[in-house]
């Protein structure tokens, strides 16, 4: 009897052990493998997603230019500026020169090497036209934020002294109930690069040059020219006409403001009406330029200019 219950119970024994080996080993070598995913459903440690640039807003602000190309665009690309400022070179050597070239050669323009290359973009009387260029490294000198209130499309920069004097015409303008908001203000060489290609693919170089400008030679460069808009038709020669076009024509240079390419100068300027294009040049400078009744371009080119 002893011995047929002793038979009975080892083969159990047995069948216990080799189960717990089984089916423990391989859950235990399982889990060891599987990462704590905790963390990211519970921990608010958990990494939040990289931010990537909206230029949503603006791409939908832009604006196509007209039968006449009456028409600017807003920049779509504005976000790269932070970063170009951060990354701000300052010297502009030898190694500059050598990257301006290059950026002539990708171009098929022909009078490229007639190009005058300016020497300090931070000149407030710098002749920017389609004769000169400014570097590609290039960044203007104290380059602020515009604040909220004056209704900037987007994250927005402008030279410290332009800055300022813009703040006073927005308060006079306010004052005489004109409501103006900026549409554009400081753009890199490279988002000017980016803008001229975009509408050199869809209208051809030439045609597009006649409102936009090529890298190099647009006066937004300079962290001093705002684009001025709060009508219901910015970008457009009927901008002029507005309560804002108007006033900006008659009291801009008051404050420093010239107004680059005005209406039946193409010829001179290179450029199509853009009454919502103003510049800051100093309130001294803007003042003489209105009496003269010359466009900018003359105006400028009757001071000293410095070139490499
Ligand atoms: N629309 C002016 C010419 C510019 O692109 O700077
Ligand atoms: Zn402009």
């Amino acid at each position: 009897m002893s011995r047929t219950t002793k038979k009975r119970c080892f083969p159990l024994w047995i069948i216990f052990i080799l189960v717990i080996l089984v089916i423990g080993l391989p859950a235990v070598l399982l889990y060891s493998d599987i990462p704590d995913l905790s963390k990211y459903v519970l921990d608010d440690s958990k990494p939040e997603p990289v931010d990537e640039p909206d230029n949503t807003r603006a791409e939908l602000e832009e604006e196509e230019p007209g039968e006449d190309y009456e028409r600017e665009i807003s920049d779509p690309f504005e976000d790269d500026n932070q970063k170009e400022v951060e990354n701000k070179i300052t010297e502009e050597g030898s190694e500059d020169k050598e990257e301006l070239v290059n950026d002539k050669n990708d171009s098929d323009h022909d009078h490229e090497s007639d190009l005058k290359v300016v020497s300090d973009g931070d000149y407030l009387l710098t002749l920017v036209t389609k004769e000169t260029t400014l570097k590609s490294r290039y960044v203007p000198s104290n380059l602020q934020p515009i604040p909220s209130y004056m209704n900037p499309s987007y994250d927005m920069q402008l030279r410290e002294e332009a800055l300022w004097h813009l703040k006073e015409l927005w308060d006079a303008a306010n004052e005489e109930g004109v409501t103006l908001s900026i549409r554009s203000a400081y753009r890199s060489y490279a988002t000017q690069k980016r803008i001229f290609e975009n509408f050199a693919d869809q209208h051809g170089e030439k045609e597009a040059n006649r409102f936009s400008a090529r890298p190099g030679q647009s006066e937004h460069q300079l962290g001093t020219t705002v684009d001025f808009g709060g009508s219901n038709v910015d970008f457009s020669a009927e901008f002029g006409q507005t309560d804002q076009g108007r006033w900006l024509a008659e009291n801009a240079h008051s404050f420093g403001f010239a107004m680059s390419y005005p209406e039946g100068k193409e010829h001179i300027t290179g450029y199509v009406y853009e009454p919502w294009h103003y510049r800051y040049i100093g309130v001294d400078e803007a003042v003489e330029w209105k009496e003269s009744g010359l466009t900018l371009k003359e105006y400028l080119e009757n001071q000293p200019q410095y070139f490499d």
